[in-house]
């Protein structure tokens, strides 16, 4: 018995699955896909293989005994199988529930046309078992052929190669494969009323109509990122980067799935300002969908390998000053996140121990943020070249693998003898917090906006601001302002009503933290139009923490909620308790 994943049943001593087959067809009617998946092994195999589920109705299973074990809360339901000896493959037939964790389903108020409806999945971390009856480990990479049967009058698309569109009556069914092994948590597809435009001959976006000739001008920069990238840590391995604009109710700023990058559509905000969340999906092309962590214990081998290698790109692309001004904003979100879990300093370790706990409930900014200041510090311990030639065998010693960060600990000290002992490397593994010799970051631009502490920029200063300047500022000034300065910042700037939702996010969180009233009405709008977690959980939480609001906080959950993820949801539902 080996199981090597605190989150997943999957047994590395038992047959593994070589590849799928998967056919679902989507019933926006009944929010259920009705699946079949064929289990490819490697080699004739016998024996027992336990596969990961979660509130998955099992119809059929030819080619093996079946056994579905009772849903626990976190890992789901076991569905063991014995495989006569022999068996090369098995085919399981399934309905998912209306509820399954990594799908969305949207009203078609919920979308920009107003007129069809949508469905999208976000797998990471622990969702793909709600789709298909999988060995859901990151440790677990499979290449996959799949088959989507939807409406006619909509259409499919998938991390993966699109194959065919065959259409059949009302419906219509399109065919993908993906080549390359995959983790089961970027296994990705949406269906909807889609267009595209081509950005470069390897890169087009995907949006609903009506907003795909803005997410194409927004994310125009997308074969200049893929050439940057590409300078830093070798060829694009998955021949195209495609983005999807997603509805608003996406929960997150962008995911990496494999050839298909979603994006929210809060980046799209006509300034080009805020395509660093593309340049940190695209990274992860490299780090993460090449390099993956083993399993949730090692997310920061994902994230902070992921925010490095992004800045990195934005150094190329924007310069220095750049670098610098996102890593010192980075710098206060780690700290702010680190106060947040004083309660629960285990999870602020880059190395942590997640049995018993959910990975999205231990979600934070710590593995993004502290990974980034720890291997920046130890670029700047050997010096930028030595530790980017470390980088990239790290990565060509990995390609298509799965790593711990007792891997990556050999790693280096192989390389660099004694270094790790130099830079305090225990603390910063599994050492709570922010350990001492954490680097900083200095540019001009940076050095401008803490000058100023609370006073505001000159009009000549403040148009040459970038929103990560105005983010900064506006996290800077103390909270609990006089609520008549408020107003007379807000009458020079009119912050709140920024098109950029990072600065109106930034305002609201400092009004309310002034218990200014007047910035109700914005906050509702913010939290009524973005599902984004990191715009909601400040919002509310900014709510909540006024007693004044805490009634303003429950009546908008109660009101939105039914248009949240339900990821989403249930952080929500947490915060207002
Ligand atoms: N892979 C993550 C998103 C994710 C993490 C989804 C864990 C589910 C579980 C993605 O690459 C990410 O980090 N997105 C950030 C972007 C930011 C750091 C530039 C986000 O969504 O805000
Ligand atoms: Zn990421």
């Amino acid at each position: 018995m080996a199981r090597l994943d605190p989150h997943s049943y999957a047994d590395d001593s038992q047959p593994q699955v070589a590849r799928f087959t998967w056919r679902a067809r989507v019933d926006f009617g009944s929010r259920t896909l009705t699946c079949e998946v064929d289990l490819h092994f490697a080699a004739p195999s016998q024996g027992v293989v336990d596969l990961d589920t979660r509130e998955l109705t099992i119809d059929s299973v030819s080619g093996a005994r079946f056994e579905l074990a009772a849903g626990e809360p976190i890992l789901g339901a076991r569905l063991r199988l014995t495989l006569p000896s022999g068996t090369s493959k098995v085919t399981i037939a399934y309905r998912t529930q209306p509820g399954a964790s990594a799908l969305q389903w949207l009203e078609p108020a919920q979308t920009a046309g107003g007129t069809q409806p949508f469905l999208f999945s976000q797998c990471q971390a622990i969702h793909a078992r709600s789709l298909v009856p999988l060995q859901d480990s990151p440790r677990c990479r499979v290449p996959y052929e799949a088959v989507l049967t939807v409406p006619r009058a909509l259409r499919a698309v998938m991390g993966a190669a699109p194959v065919s569109r065959v259409e059949e009556g009302e419906v219509v069914h399109e065919s993908f494969v993906m080549s390359q092994p995959i983790p089961p948590y970027l296994l990705a597809f949406a269906v909807g009323e889609l267009a595209s435009r081509d950005l470069s001959p390897r890169s087009r976006v995907w949006a609903e109509p009506s907003v795909v000739d803005a997410a194409a001008w927004e994310f125009a920069e997308v074969e200049a990122m893929m050439v940057a990238a590409e300078s830093l840590y070798g060829p694009y391995d998955w021949e195209r980067f495609d983005l999807l604009t997603m509805p608003p109710s996406f929960p997150y700023g962008g995911m990496e799935n494999p050839r298909l990058t979603f994006v929210t559509p809060a980046l799209v905000v006509g300034d080009r300002s805020l395509v660093d969340v593309v340049a940190h999906e695209l990274a992860h092309s490299w780090t993460g969908n090449l390099v993956t962590n083993a399993n949730a214990e090692h997310f920061w081998l994902n994230e902070g390998f992921t925010v490095y290698a992004e800045r990195r790109i934005i150094e190329v692309l924007h310069g220095v000053e750049a670098h610098a001004l996102s890593s010192a904003l980075g710098r206060r979100e780690l700290d702010a996140a680190v106060a947040q879990f004083a309660s629960a300093p285990g999870l602020t370790r880059l190395r942590t121990e997640l049995n018993g706990i959910d990975p999205d409930e231990a979600f934070s900014v710590v593995p993004y943020e502290k990974g980034f200041l720890f291997l920046c510090l130890l670029e700047r311990q050997v010096g930028r070249p030595a530790f980017e030639a470390w980088l990239k065998r790290w990565l060509s010693a990995h390609r298509f693998g799965a790593v711990t960060t007792e891997d990556f600990l050999a790693s280096v000290e192989g390389d660099f003898p004694g270094v790790l002992a130099a830079v305090r490397a225990p603390e910063w593994v599994d050492g709570a917090g922010v350990p001492s010799n954490a680097p900083s970051f200095s540019s001009a631009r940076l050095a401008a906006v803490e000058a100023l502490g609370s006073t505001a920029p000159e009009a000549e200063l403040a148009k040459r601001w970038s929103p990560t300047e105005w983010v900064l500022w506006l996290d800077r000034l103390p909270r609990s302002l006089p609520v008549e300065m408020l107003r007379a910042l807000e009458a020079r700037f009119s912050l709140s009503g920024s098109k950029n939702p990072e600065i109106a996010v930034a305002w609201a969180r400092l009004a309310l933290s002034a218990g200014d009233a007047s910035v109700l009405p914005r906050v509702e709008s913010l939290v009524g139009t973005y599902g984004r977690m990191k715009y909601l959980k400040p919002l509310y939480a900014g709510l909540m923490a006024r007693p004044e609001f805490v009634q303003v906080a429950r009546a908008c959950f109660g009101k939105f909620k039914a248009r949240y993820h339900p990821i989403a949801q249930s952080v929500v539902a947490r915060l207002v308790g």
